[in-house]
C-alpha cells in the first residue's frame, strides 16, 4: 500500500474565503496546502465590479501570514445588469480569472444573482470574445423543482441552451452532484469542464440524516444518491482533464449552522487536499490525483502549473471539534472523526 505520496503543489479552483476576522481564521488552511484558490465572490456586499474584487484581493493578501506563494484568483459575481465594459475591465485588471453565475436565490449570498440568463447577454458575449470563464452554480430555483432535480433541470432549462447560443464561452459547471452533469460535461466541447468537491465524493445523502438531523453534511447543490455519487467518482479518477478539484469549502460560524434555518455549506479547508487523497485511494486510483488537483485546473484556465510540491502520508489524525471563526466557533469536516491523510511539512 502507498504510504507517502509527493505531488506538485495543488489549487483549490474554488474556495468561499468570507472577509475580515472569519477570513483571518480559514485562510492559513488553504494557503498551507495549496498554491492558488479562486475566490467566490458572494460576499454579504457581493463583488461586482472589478474595483471591488481588488479591493477584495488587496484584503486578502494583507491577511497572509507569510510572504509565501499563495496567489488568490479572484472572480466577479455576475448581475442581470453587468455590463460588456465591467467585463473588459475585469479581464485588463489581470487578476480576475472568471465571472460566477449564481441563480438569483439559489445559495447563500445569491439575492443579487441572476434572474434571467438572456439580461446577461453581452456581459456573456463579452466574456465569450475574451475568453474569460463563466463559472456556474447549476441549480435551478423554480419551488416547483425537486431540491434534488434542481442540478438535472439546470443543464435542460439554462445550460444546454446556452452552450447551444454562445459555443465559444468557456464554462466551468461547478461542484457537480450527478451523473446528468458528469455526462453533460463530457459531451461538451473541450471548453466545458467541471469542478468536484472532496465531500460529493466521500458522502451521498444518507450522511444528512444519519441517527438524525446532521446540519455539517447540508449545502448546495445538496448530496446525492449513491449511484451519483459512484458516477462522481469515475469523473474525477477517470484522468479526463475536464474534471478537476474544487472544495467549495464554505466556512458558517455554528450559531449559522445549528439553528432552525442553517446556512448551507460544508467546512472542508482543514483536511481539503487529505480528504481527496482518501478518495482516490478508496478508488484505487492514487496516482490519478496529481493530474486532477494540479494540473487540469491550471491547464484549463491557461495557468502555469505550480512549481513547488506537497507531501502526503497514510497517517490517521482526529479532526478538531471546532476551530475559532472571528466571534464564534466553526466546525470543520470531520470533525471528532479521523481523517486518512495527513501533510507532511
Ligand atoms: O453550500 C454552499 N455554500 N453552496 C454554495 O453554493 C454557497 C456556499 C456558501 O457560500 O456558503
Ligand atoms: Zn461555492
Amino acid at each position: 500500500m502507498t504510504s507517502r505520496l509527493v505531488i506538485n503543489r495543488p489549487d483549490d479552483m474554488h474556495l468561499h474565503l468570507r472577509d475580515g476576522a472569519e477570513m483571518q481564521d480559514v485562510i492559513g488552511f488553504t494557503t498551507k496546502r495549496f498554491g492558488r484558490a479562486i475566490i467566490m465572490p458572494n460576499l454579504k456586499l457581493p463583488v461586482t465590479t472589478t474595483i471591488a474584487a481588488m479591493a477584495y484581493r488587496d484584503r486578502i493578501l494583507k491577511s497572509l501570514y507569510t510572504e509565501g506563494g499563495f496567489r488568490p484568483l479572484m472572480t466577479l459575481y455576475l448581475t442581470d445588469s453587468t455590463s460588456a465594459t465591467e467585463i473588459s475591465n475585469a479581464r485588463s485588471s489581470g487578476h480576475i480569472i472568471g465571472v460566477k453565475l449564481y441563480p438569483a436565490g439559489a445559495t447563500t449570498h445569491s439575492d443579487s444573482g441572476v434572474t434571467d440568463i438572456l439580461k446577461c447577454t453581452p456581459a456573456l458575449e463579452k466574456m465569450a470574445e475574451l475568453g474569460l470563464p463563466l463559472l456556474v452554480h447549476g441549480e435551478v430555483v423554480d419551488p416547483k423543482v425537486d431540491v434534488f432535480d434542481r442540478e438535472q433541470v439546470f443543464i435542460d432549462r439554462i445550460l444546454a441552451p446556452l452552450v447551444q447560443r454562445l459555443p465559444e464561452l468557456r464554462i466551468v459547471f461547478e461542484h457537480i452532484t450527478t451523473q446528468a452533469a458528469v455526462e453533460f460535461v463530457l459531451d461538451a466541447d473541450s471548453q466545458v469542464a467541471a469542478t468536484i468537491t472532496a465531500h460529493h465524493l466521500l458522502y451521498n445523502r444518507n450522511a444528512l440524516f444519519h441517527g438524525g438531523l446532521r446540519p455539517y453534511y447540508y449545502c448546495l447543490p445538496v448530496l446525492k444518491r449513491e449511484r451519483e455519487r459512484e458516477a462522481l467518482i469515475r469523473a474525477a479518477i477517470s484522468g479526463n482533464p475536464k474534471f478537476f478539484l474544487g472544495t467549495d469549502s464554505a466556512p458558517h460560524a455554528r450559531n449559522a449552522k445549528e439553528t432552525s434555518c442553517g446556512c448551507a455549506g460544508i467546512f472542508s479547508a482543514p483536511a481539503a487536499i487529505e480528504l481527496y487523497a482518501e478518495v482516490f485511494e478508496q478508488a484505487g486510483a492514487l496516482e490519478r490525483l496529481e493530474a486532477f488537483a494540479s494540473f487540469h485546473g491550471a491547464d484549463f484556465y491557461g495557468l502555469p502549473r505550480n512549481k513547488g510540491k506537497i507531501t502526503l502520508v497514510r497517517s490517521a489524525w482526529m479532526m478538531p471539534e471546532r476551530y475559532p471563526y472571528g466571534a464564534d466557533e466553526i466546525v470543520p469536516l470531520r470533525a471528532g472523526e479521523k481523517v486518512h491523510w495527513a501533510l507532511a511539512d
